[in-house]
């Protein structure tokens, strides 16, 4: 039996951006996980078990689909039983379909070869993301893949950032189911009916992405904070936030958080914000009582 347990993610910067070329910054969240076990059997299909959660047939399908096209990409004839566990909340903008292609993906290749090569691990997880996505920009699979903090970007090589000084982050979950797919022909609508505006907040976009890379390696993380803040006006402009996010953005400011976006798609989904150590506690709390439904910590190192 083969065991692969792969984090979840924020998207530090750049997040929508990324789709249309330009550089993001994403960060692995070993506290959220997703866990894979993979058992050969004589069956004559594989079977997918997700303990403790009952699946819709539609789901059911989908990670059918997901495991026979990454079974068929490696060349694999053989049948699993394949046990999923997750503690990465489903649809909220930390990595949970990435998390379990990067994980699904590696419990295959070393089944078949008894290694892995990273880069190949997070194409393939790339395809598979492709059937909950639609077109993702390879961010996520990138990121957990590596479990590195990464600058990444379309057709060019990883660059993975030095940490001068650990980043507390707080990760608030709202609660709302975000798509991503959705969020994403959303914001491809508006950049077609309007490309030279959009284009205008990719740019902008992309300079914070670069001073955020230098600000990370620096460790000046005031201005980091300033960022986070800047990324998320300009997040709001395309149209991926929404009162309760906003509120939940709102809150963590007021409470003194260095600064504060949403991550990930929006729409939905969650909200980081970047604090003092000692302020951890009072700004959990102000997220918890403007509506967050879950609120986790991490740090960046
Ligand atoms: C999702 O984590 C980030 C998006 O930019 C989509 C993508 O890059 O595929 C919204």
């Amino acid at each position: 039996m083969m065991e692969i347990t792969s984090p979840g993610k924020i998207i530090l910067f750049g997040e929508h951006a990324v789709v249309y070329g330009k550089p993001a910054i994403a960060a692995p969240v070993n506290s959220l996980t997703t866990n894979v076990k993979l058992k050969e059997t004589d069956d004559e299909i594989s079977k997918i078990i997700v303990p403790d959660k009952s699946l819709t047939p539609e789901e059911r399908n989908r990670l059918e689909e997901l495991v026979e096209l990454m079974k068929k990409e490696l060349d694999i004839k053989d049948n699993f039983h394949i046990t999923i566990d997750s503690s990465i909340p489903i649809s909220s903008g930390m990595g949970s379909s990435a998390s379990l292609c990067v994980s699904i993906a590696k419990s295959l290749f070393l089944h078949k070869n008894n290694s892995v090569d990273v880069d190949e691990l997070s194409k393939l997880a790339l395809i598979g993301e492709k059937i909950f996505h639609g077109n993702p920009s390879g961010i996520d699979t990138n990121v957990i893949s590596y479990n590195q903090t990464l600058f990444f970007q379309k057709k060019k090589k990883n660059e993975f950032i030095k940490i001068k000084k650990p980043l507390n982050i707080l990760i608030a979950d709202s609660g709302i189911k975000g798509s991503t797919k959705r969020a994403v022909s959303l914001v491809k609508k508006k950049y077609e009916e309007n490309k030279i505006i959009y284009s205008k907040i990719f740019d902008d976009m992309e300079k914070i992405s670069i001073v955020s890379k230098k600000a990370i390696e620096e460790g000046d993380i005031e201005k980091l904070g300033r960022m986070m803040t800047l990324n998320h006006a300009l997040l709001k402009m395309i149209g991926v936030t929404n009162e309760k996010l906003d509120y939940m953005f709102s809150s963590a400011i007021d409470y003194g958080a260095y600064g504060a976006k949403i991550s990930g798609a929006g729409m939905g989904g969650n909200i980081i914000a970047l604090v003092k150590e000692e302020d951890i506690e009072n700004i959990t709390e102000a997220l918890r009582e403007n509506g967050a439904v879950h609120v986790y910590h991490t740090v960046i190192k």
